[in-house]
């Protein structure tokens, strides 16, 4: 991710017009990936437009309609008759029916399209009580994933796509299933921040289409967020039998009227446990474990302190003074792998965020109100990132700070002696010569400094839990936690989703 600011982008390219409806009653689906290996999906999703109401005017399918578009022969399978036939019967009684393209059906060609009674575009315009509304698929503004974005220029080039679709419709096959390998690949190694979305680059998008509103798919995430200019943007999960249409209406005011959300039902947001406490406390250790307990990502918010102190210091800044630490932040690339490690500029550091020089220095840039504020932001993103399905966040400040909204906060507490001993047996392991005393004492300043930073001091939030973690072994404190975890993954309406996080769905396949 940028540092300072989202100042790294570059516009996308502009693609086809977005196809003006004017205001009209619209369903919207997207993220289908539906494919011959699951005919299942595919008639449940015909059946899904077979209920489509009297009066609905147009069909929006806003990309990845199929798993793997590889062209007009797909349509002639089995397994694709029946939703050719339901496109085919909308579009027969006058509905019209259009299909976006997204990265699994970039191939996708207006002749296709046409073969399902189907127009093909990159996006379209609803007009609403509330404003225009451009509606499409999402990955043309994952800017910060820049071999995605190459190879999505280099699909959409008028030769190669001819070249391609001379090929034999087996070879054309085995081609897809390869990419998606690389692909599934490609993303398990991507920092998870390089998947997500680039707002400038939507609120651009908005500006040039003198839109209000986006609603958009592709990142497998139920999210409303308010963009620059307060203008609204709308993610829509991926489809799944039994999940229905987003239903637009004409008279609909805003992303948030009832009217408009109807159909979409209860937007889901990513969990989040945030686990608190002081240096030592063992907090780190349990986030750790606890997120690979739940196939959720690990937010260390200290390793992102101390990589920004690393790097301040590297480039001779002063750690002291707010400009400087700023100003360094806004000219380096700060990422996070989904098990917590922090990412500079394409380095990932672990040894060195634990030097004696970033521990002396990371309460000094720690200290910065503006500092925090801009690597709170940061962090926070990381909740809607394309494949989390949950976040363990530790620090001293994000249960109360940076996800005052957690669904579950917990302060770890351990008596200071205990964590001294704790912080001196890691010294040991690491070869480090250790002194008890020194190290209660430097824990003794290090707690006082945490506790002068006013709102982000440590402390247990309001309706928190605590939890004494002098007397726990690490297994019995995770298995606590789960129980308190627990909740949150059966809750009484969430049927599927518990019993698969990602919705049965993948996140985005750049
Ligand atoms: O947890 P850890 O010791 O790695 O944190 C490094 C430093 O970053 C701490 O001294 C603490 O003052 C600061 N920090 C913070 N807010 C957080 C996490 C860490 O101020 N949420």
């Amino acid at each position: 991710m940028s540092g300072g600011g989202e100042v790294r982008w570059k516009p996308a390219a502009p693609g086809q017009p977005a196809l003006e409806l004017g205001a009209v009653r619209a369903w919207l689906f997207t993220d289908l990936h539906l494919g011959a290996q699951a005919p299942q999906e595919i008639t449940s999703f015909a059946a899904a437009l077979g209920q489509a109401p009297a009066d609905l005017q147009a069909l929006v399918v806003m990309g990845d309609l199929f798993d793997a578009f590889v062209g007009p022969e797909q349509w002639e399978e089995p397994a694709f008759q029946p939703l050719c036939a339901a496109l085919s019967g909308l579009s027969g009684r006058g509905v019209r029916v259009i299909l976006l393209r997204g990265n699994r059906d970039v191939l996708l060609e207006p002749a296709d399209g046409a073969r399902a009674g189907a127009e093909v575009a990159d996006s379209v315009l609803l007009s609403t009580a509330g404003g225009r509304v451009l509606v499409t698929h999402g990955d043309q503004f994952c800017l910060r994933d820049r071999p995605y974005q190459r190879l999505r220029h280099w699909l959409r080039r008028r030769w190669l796509r001819a070249l391609g679709r001379a090929l034999p419709y087996s070879w054309r096959l085995a081609l897809a299933r390869r990419l998606r390998g690389v692909s599934r690949q490609a993303v398990a190694r991507k920092p998870l921040d390089v998947l997500a979305l680039v707002e400038p680059a939507v609120v651009e998008a908005l500006e040039g289409h003198g839109a209000a509103a986006a609603v958009i798919g592709h990142l497998h995430i139920a999210e409303e967020r308010l963009l620059a200019g307060g203008r609204r943007l709308r993610i829509l999960p991926a489809w799944e039998p039994g999940r229905p249409a987003l239903a637009l209406t004409p008279a609909a005011q805003s992303l948030e009227s009832p009217g408009f959300m109807s159909a979409a039902g209860p937007s889901q947001r990513t969990p989040v446990v945030t686990l608190d406490g002081l240096a030592g406390s063992g907090k780190s250790t349990l986030a750790r474990r606890l997120a690979q307990r739940l196939g959720w990502a690990y937010l260390d918010s200290g390793a992102w302190y101390r990589a920004l102190t690393w790097v301040v210091l590297a480039r001779g800044a002063d750690a002291a003074a707010e400009n400087e630490v700023l100003d360094t932040l806004s000219r380096i690339e700060l990422h996070c792998h989904a098990d917590g490690r922090v990412i500079v500029d394409g380095r990932p550091l672990q040894a060195e965020l634990r030097t004696a020089r970033v521990d002396a220095a990371v309460v000094e840039v720690a200290d910065h109100p503006r500092v925090r504020a801009a690597l709170d932001e940061r962090m926070r993103r990381l909740r809607s990132h394309a494949g989390v399905t949950g976040v363990v966040a530790d620090g001293r400040d994000a249960g109360t700070v940076i996800f005052p909204d957690a669904d579950l906060k917990v302060f770890v507490e351990a008596s200071r002696e205990e964590r001294a001993r704790r912080r001196a047996a890691q010294q040991r392991a690491a070869g480090l010569p250790v002194q008890e005393q020194a190290v209660l004492a430097a824990l003794a300043e290090r707690d006082a400094r945490d506790a002068s930073r006013g709102a982000s001091a440590p402390r247990l939030s309001p309706g928190g839990r605590q939890l004494d973690n002098s007397k726990l072994s690490e297994e019995e404190a995770v298995e606590r936690l789960l129980t308190w975890v627990a909740p949150l993954l059966h809750p009484p309406d969430a049927g599927a989703r518990a019993a698969d996080p990602t919705g049965g769905r993948a996140g985005p396949s750049h």
